[in-house]
């Protein structure tokens, strides 16, 4: 098997070097996937590749997500690692949102069910308008000086939010929210848009994408219909939320430019992905160990510039399309 494979980026102003894949639990651990040796496998063989960075919340699978995988990276050298985390949702509604006493108690027991002592990076999983914001960056400066997290973070916060962020952070002497954990796929660019883009890049943040693969309605597998043993449908909120992209999506299209390039669908899709402005890494789902080793290829696929343009073409919304290629481009590449 290979070993350290997976390329490592610096994470925004960050000391970390995360990989450019990451692996995500969202859905998929303790949910549709409810076998220990399949996630031991998964996540270990993702190590073994290189893979350093591993995503969680509190909330995915009410919490065994986390506990399933903590049992898989606690036989893994926990200095290796790069673990993050979620705050904010819940079922219950008195336990969903940032304030000081929900992160406080959601630290704990996300701490536990992962079994480690810190968290690297600890997200807002959205933005809480119910909670003053100063009290949220106050919790997460005290997690900060306890020791339990290294860095906090938001999640889909408009650019606005994130500006305020900083701003507090700054005026009460706590650490900014260093990371963002946007949405970013071929077929969802619209909800990333370019006013956050531009203040996480001058904020100095990292960035960390996810559902690369919409689901993985980008891998093709929805081509002719929805297969039984798939996450759409196994979830129904989730297959009524995508009509339209099921409907709408071309799997033949992407198919073709894969062909050119030699290699899959879903590679594409993801390898697209890291060459976005500021992306540090995307983090990846998997509910077996063959669609892990199909996306780990992603990392090796290098867009030349006339499959690009055509990505462009199918996929950018129009006010993206209004950007000339290479100027993003070199933006891209100054970034990295
Ligand atoms: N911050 C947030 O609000 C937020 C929201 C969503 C996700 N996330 C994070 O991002 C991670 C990844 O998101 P995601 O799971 O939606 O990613 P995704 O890559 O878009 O979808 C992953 C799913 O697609 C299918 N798949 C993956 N690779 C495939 C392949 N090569 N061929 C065919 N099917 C394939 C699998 O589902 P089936 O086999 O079951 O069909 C897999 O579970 C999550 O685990 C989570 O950590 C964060």
């Amino acid at each position: 098997m290979t070993t350290n494979t997976l390329a490592k980026r610096p994470l925004g102003n960050t000391a970390l070097q995360i990989s450019t894949l990451g692996l995500g639990g969202w859905n998929t651990y303790g949910d549709l996937v409810k076998a220990q040796t399949t996630v031991n496998q998964i996540i270990h063989t993702a190590f073994d590749h290189g893979v350093n960075f591993f995503d969680m919340a509190n909330n995915y699978a009410d919490g065994r997500a986390e506990e399933m995988m903590g049992i898989a990276l606690n036989t893994l050298p926990r200095d290796a690692l790069i673990l993050s985390s979620k705050v904010f949702m819940a079922k219950d509604p008195n336990e969903r949102g940032l304030s000081e006493a929900k992160i406080k108690r959601g630290i704990e027991r996300s701490l536990k069910r992962i079994g480690t002592d810190y968290i690297d990076i600890y997200f807002c999983h959205r933005y809480d308008p119910n909670t003053p914001l100063e009290e949220t960056i106050a919790t997460m400066g005290e997690l900060i000086q306890q020791g339990k997290i290294r860095h906090w973070g938001s999640s889909t916060w408009s650019a606005s939010q994130i500006a305020q962020a900083h701003t507090i952070a700054h005026a009460i002497g706590v650490a900014p929210p260093m990371v963002e954990q946007p949405e970013l796929n071929l077929l969802r660019q619209i909800d990333y848009p370019l006013g956050s883009r531009r203040e996480i890049a001058k904020k100095g943040m990292g960035v960390v994408t996810f559902s690369p693969l919409a689901s993985g309605l980008l891998s093709g597998k929805y081509e002719r219909g929805i297969p039984d043993d798939s996450r759409l449908a196994k979830i129904d909120w989730l297959r009524n939320s995508m009509q339209k992209q099921l409907q709408q999506h071309s799997a033949q299209q992407l198919k073709s430019l894969a062909n050119q390039l030699n290699c899959q669908p879903a590679q594409l899709a993801i390898a697209w992905c890291l060459t976005q402005p500021g992306v540090s890494s995307a983090i990846t789902g998997a509910s077996r160990l063959e669609q892990l080793i199909e996306n780990l290829g992603a990392a090796e696929i290098t867009i030349s510039t006339e499959i690009m343009q055509k990505l462009d073409q199918i996929y950018a919304p129009s006010y993206l399309k209004k950007l000339k290629w290479k100027a993003r481009m070199l933006l891209s590449r100054m970034r990295q």
